[in-house]
């Protein structure tokens, strides 16, 4: 029988995991433990290129450890952990960079922007500051990605910059000191992007505010509320931009309208998606009816996950322990690679 596929994926950790989180990420990531054998990530050190403050990034990082097993990550088969609990990646990081161009780390255009950010888009204004983290960044992920000799890893367009890089430490490594490393390889899955419902020219995001999002655990009543008072469009059903578009299939509805389907599609109920499309394109879809169905949907879908986080959150005890066990998983799977790469480059290994 041929191997699983190795798939190692990582979240930033916030307190509130969202609906675009879950559709646009963690959906797909409960589906691929199916197939592969997973190793998924609460990313707290990367979190903290970010100023920030030291009681927040705690509970946000376990807030999302929760989230994530209460969304369906299955702790039986996949490893889940918060990053700082595995101190091998850090060291690995710090071998890896050896092996990175400082060019290449200057070039990323993620770390461009956020470093253009800090300055408030004035170059050359020396006083921000733009920590060395930020530009370490993508080090860090290369070692949270190679010590676990990844396959795979399903991540969204912005990170293919980060990948390619990934995959250029471990060819170079590979080519210098033996063969360790599978190069890893992105995974495009098909992922949905969720927009705001109170502003569907915005991507959904907590910092646009609270009318802007829609918690994956939030209480049934304000789910309801936020798909009812969803911004549909203005012209009138079958005159959204796109609507006379030759080819049926490339038809698009107004934005609103459009990530409603899509919300109801990602809920499993495509066909009636698609049914209700069409009633649009024909004048004759009732927008009351497209945002019951959704709406019922999307609760149908969460209540589960909201009984199951309010159980985990129950057992605080247990909790602490199942974040204890699963950095020991990753400890181990990290420290074997680890003695292997410290071989291989001529360090010494620490006494045991
Ligand atoms: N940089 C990723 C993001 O912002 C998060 C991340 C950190 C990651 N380490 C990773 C993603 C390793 C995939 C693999 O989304």
């Amino acid at each position: 029988m041929p191997q699983r596929k190795r798939i190692y994926s990582g979240i930033q950790p916030t307190a509130v995991m969202t609906i675009g989180n879950y559709f646009g990420a963690v959906q797909n990531w409960v589906r691929l433990q199916d197939e592969c054998d997973c190793v998924y990530c609460v990313v707290d050190l990367h979190a903290m290129i970010a100023t920030h403050d030291a009681g927040e990034l705690r509970y946000a990082s376990k807030e999302m450890f929760v989230s994530l097993l209460a969304a369906g990550i299955d702790p039986d088969r996949t490893t889940v952990y918060i990053q700082s609990t595995v101190p091998e990646q850090t060291e690995l990081c710090w071998m890896l960079a050896t092996l990175t161009s400082l060019g290449d780390l200057s070039r990323m255009t993620q770390f461009k922007e956020k470093s253009a950010l800090l300055k408030g888009g004035h170059a050359g204004d020396e006083s921000a500051f733009v920590s060395a983290g930020l530009l370490f960044y993508p080090v860090l992920q290369a070692a949270d990605i190679l010590a676990y000799r990844t396959d795979c890893v399903p991540v969204g367009q912005d990170q293919s910059q980060h990948l390619e890089l990934s995959r250029g430490i471990a060819r170079r490594f590979n080519s210098r000191f033996g063969y360790l490393f599978p190069e890893p390889e992105t995974l495009h899955a098909p992922i949905t992007k969720v927009l705001s419902t109170a502003d569907p020219s915005r991507k959904m995001s907590k910092s646009l505010g609270p009318r802007h999002y829609i918690g994956l655990f939030e209480e049934e009543d304000s789910i309801r509320k936020k798909i009812r008072s969803a911004v549909t469009d203005s012209g009138r059903p079958g005159q959204g931009a796109g609507a006379d578009a030759e080819d049926p299939r490339d038809r698009r509805a107004s934005p609103g309208i459009e990530n409603l389907l899509t919300l109801l599609a990602a809920c499993g109920h495509e066909d009636d998606a698609r049914q209700m499309r069409e009633d649009y394109f024909s004048g004759t879809l009732r927008y009351v009816n497209l945002k019951g169905l959704t709406a019922d949907a999307l609760v149908a879908l969460t209540g589960e996950m909201r009984d199951r986080r309010a159980e985990i959150l129950r057992r605080e005890t247990d909790l602490d322990g199942r974040i204890k066990a699963m950095a020991e998983r990753a400890r181990s799977m990290a420290g074997e690679t680890l003695a292997l790469a410290r071989d291989k480059m001529g360090m010494f290994s620490p006494p045991t």
